[in-house]
């Protein structure tokens, strides 16, 4: 059967494991339970920790879930996949990376080439530290059949990449090998080829006994996408639809269907912006939705069986002890709530919490843990379990994996997450596919003793802040002008009581928090409390809030706020900056570094 697959190439690769396992598995013997730990990386597309997916992905639960522990807490920074990946990579948030789109210009593997992170990140900094490096799947969005070798990806001792325009193309993948041209396997199913490459690459890494990091990065549950060109190209026409499953999961899951939770259609508006303005699905849209969301499911399958290969081989090989897995999407998914079509992009809970699952030595089996982790600590992690010094320009911390580290990262760990957004949001599904402009928002999510927030503010300069603790499906924005404002002087209202606090004295300290998190760099994102208080008194939002700072944050500060919408990171279109008004910090140094 290995002749579906372009004959040649798998046969090439798959005969020396069936021939050569056992020299494979002794050769491990002497190094694997001793030497440095490898990381084998499994990175889904569009997955979400809301609707339910990992319910449906057995082998997940089995060795994954079971045997790792789950960060209910864990968020991406930019709910979209090039911006998300290339934080993913480099450790830094999207307004230090400024690639903040899908495509050129602000996005796209030729902006991350622009920005001189083809020389500086993760696979490079991996190589660099002895590590093996291989990946498999898609790396970037506009990474195509065209510009794969201009330059080539650093840092890989192997890899077999999806190419543009075939990236979504469930049927009809493009997969370019190290040193190779790009092949072509029309009419095969991207998952199961993907597995086939994951497996061959995993053998290549075994067989040459160095400390290896394997990332796989299937699509599902992506939508599918058939494209006649990449942005390179002129006029691309993108067609979307629901995601293409395997044939042998095609009729699985019949009755499942979008969780109706109380955000689901709601049958009066909410959210902010363009958000606020959509009409309420018809039943037809509704049950459009409910057979994309069984799509996404079903196109997971391929994937959970790919995880159960992949396990099977790193027991067969003897490293499965001494291998981390981690398990993670580069962004989450919405399906009608909020009256939303199929999509992401915005900093609802659906889109920005999204699964991590971590397995491997010291790591407990079967938990869950509410630390709160982004995808800016996820370089950090590795660097961290694999023995490499840190780097100061990474805008995360370190993961505590072990019980021991999660336990005291439970007291002091940071409660922020800075999300942020540029450019545009539009559906995925059949149904009205308009464009939104002006979706740039930035925002925190905070979990603290106490309380649970969401804060954003929109380029047009709206605001949102919803009580997470009473208000999970965000529903009920304590912002929306003008009930929430004291009218005499258009600020919140003192008068609303929210977790124990006076809505103004919330917003006030969760305001300047997000003035120094959108343009903060390294150590000022790990610790943005400390720009504000230099005394270093203050490292929760609960302290901010004493009256002692009242004035402080009340009259002082100067408040976020847009000087115009734009697609990209423009800062003239941002308004006030920390780090551009000098406050306290300049070039993410301390005033009593620089003065
Ligand atoms: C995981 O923990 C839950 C409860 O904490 C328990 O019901 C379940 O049996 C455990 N699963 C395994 C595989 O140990
Ligand atoms: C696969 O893509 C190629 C190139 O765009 C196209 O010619 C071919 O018809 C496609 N095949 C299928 C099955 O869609
Ligand atoms: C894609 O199709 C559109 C519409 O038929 C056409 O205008 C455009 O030139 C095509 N683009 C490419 C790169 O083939
Ligand atoms: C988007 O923002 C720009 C600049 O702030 C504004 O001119 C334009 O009218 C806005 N578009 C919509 C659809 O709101
Ligand atoms: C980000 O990139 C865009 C497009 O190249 C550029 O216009 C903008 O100035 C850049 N932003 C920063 C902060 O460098």
């Amino acid at each position: 059967m290995w002749k579906l697959y372009h004959g040649w190439y798998i046969l090439a690769t798959l005969l020396p494991a069936l021939a050569g396992s056992t020299t494979t598995q002794q050769v491990l013997g002497d190094v694997s339970q001793c030497g440095r730990p490898n990381v084998v990386f499994i990175l889904t597309d569009d997955q979400d920790a809301h609707l339910g997916s990992l319910e449906y992905m057995p082998f997940v639960r089995k060795h994954l879930l079971d045997e790792g522990t789950y960060f209910n807490k864990h968020y991406c920074t930019t709910a979209v996949c090039c911006p998300s990946r290339a934080t993913l990579w480099t450790g830094k948030a999207s307004h230090n990376t400024n690639i903040t789109d899908v495509n050129p210009p602000y996005g796209g593997y030729p902006k991350f080439v622009d920005q001189g992170f083809n020389e500086n990140y993760l696979p490079v900094w991996l190589q660099q530290a002895g590590y093996n490096s291989y990946y498999t799947g898609k790396l970037f969005n506009v990474h195509t059949v065209t510009n794969y070798n201009s330059p080539e990806p650093a840092g890989f001792t192997n890899y077999d990449f999806l190419l543009d325009p075939f990236t979504y193309n469930y049927l009809n993948s493009t997969f370019q090998r190290k040193g190779e041209n790009p092949k072509s396997y029309e009419g095969y199913y991207s998952t199961d080829v993907m597995s086939q490459k994951a497996q061959s690459l995993l053998q290549d890494a075994v067989l040459a006994e160095e400390p290896f990091f394997l990332t796989i990065a299937p699509i599902a549950p992506h939508g599918n996408i058939v494209m006649n060109g990449s942005a390179l190209d002129k006029n691309p026409v993108f067609e979307h639809s629901a995601p293409i499953p395997a044939k042998r999961h095609e009729l699985l899951f019949g009755d499942v269907q979008v969780p109706r939770s109380a955000n689901f259609n709601p049958g009066k508006p909410s959210g902010a912006n363009w958000v606020l303005d959509l009409p309420q699905q018809t039943q037809e849209n509704v049950e459009y939705n409910d057979h994309y969301h069984r799509q996404r499911i079903r196109s997971l399958q391929a994937v959970d069986e790919l995880v159960d290969d992949i396990f099977a081989k790193l027991e067969e090989y003897g490293i499965l002890e001494n291998t981390y897995v981690f398990y993670s999407s580069d962004n989450g998914f919405h399906i009608g709530q909020h009256r939303l079509q199929p999509g992401k992009s915005c900093g609802y809970e659906e889109d920005i919490n999204i699964p991590l699952i971590v397995r491997g030595p010291g790591v407990a089996a079967n938990q869950t843990t509410e630390i709160v982790t982004t995808h800016t600590d996820l370089a950090p992690t590795f660097f961290d379990i694999l023995g490499i010094p840190t780097r100061e320009d990474f805008d995360g911390n370190a993961i505590p994996i072990t019980p021991d580290g999660i336990n005291e990262a439970s007291q002091r760990r940071r409660e922020h997450v800075a999300v942020e957004y540029w450019g545009y949001a539009g559906g995925e599904g059949i149904f009205d596919r308009t464009l939104h402009e002006n979706n740039t928002y930035k925002a925190i999510r905070i979990s603290g003793d106490g309380y649970k927030f969401y804060y954003s503010i929109w380029c047009n300069n709206e605001h949102e802040l919803y009580d997470m603790d009473t208000d999970p499906g965000q529903m009920n924005n304590l912002l929306s002008v003008p009930s929430s404002m004291d009218t005499t002087k258009s600020s919140p209202s003192a008068a609303i009581i929210v977790a124990g606090y006076p809505l103004n004295k919330i917003v006030s300290r969760l305001d300047s928090l997000l003035l120094v998190l959108k343009s903060c760099k390294g150590a000022v994102c790990r610790e943005p409390w400390k720009a504000l208080h230099p005394k270093r008194d203050v490292n929760t939002l609960k302290e901010a809030l004493s009256s002692k700072f009242d004035d402080f944050y009340q009259e002082q500060q100067t408040r976020v706020a847009f000087d115009y919408c734009w697609n990209g990171y423009v800062p003239e279109a941002e308004g006030s900056m920390w780090e551009k008004d000098g406050l306290f910090f300049r070039d993410g140094l301390p005033w009593h570094v620089w003065t």
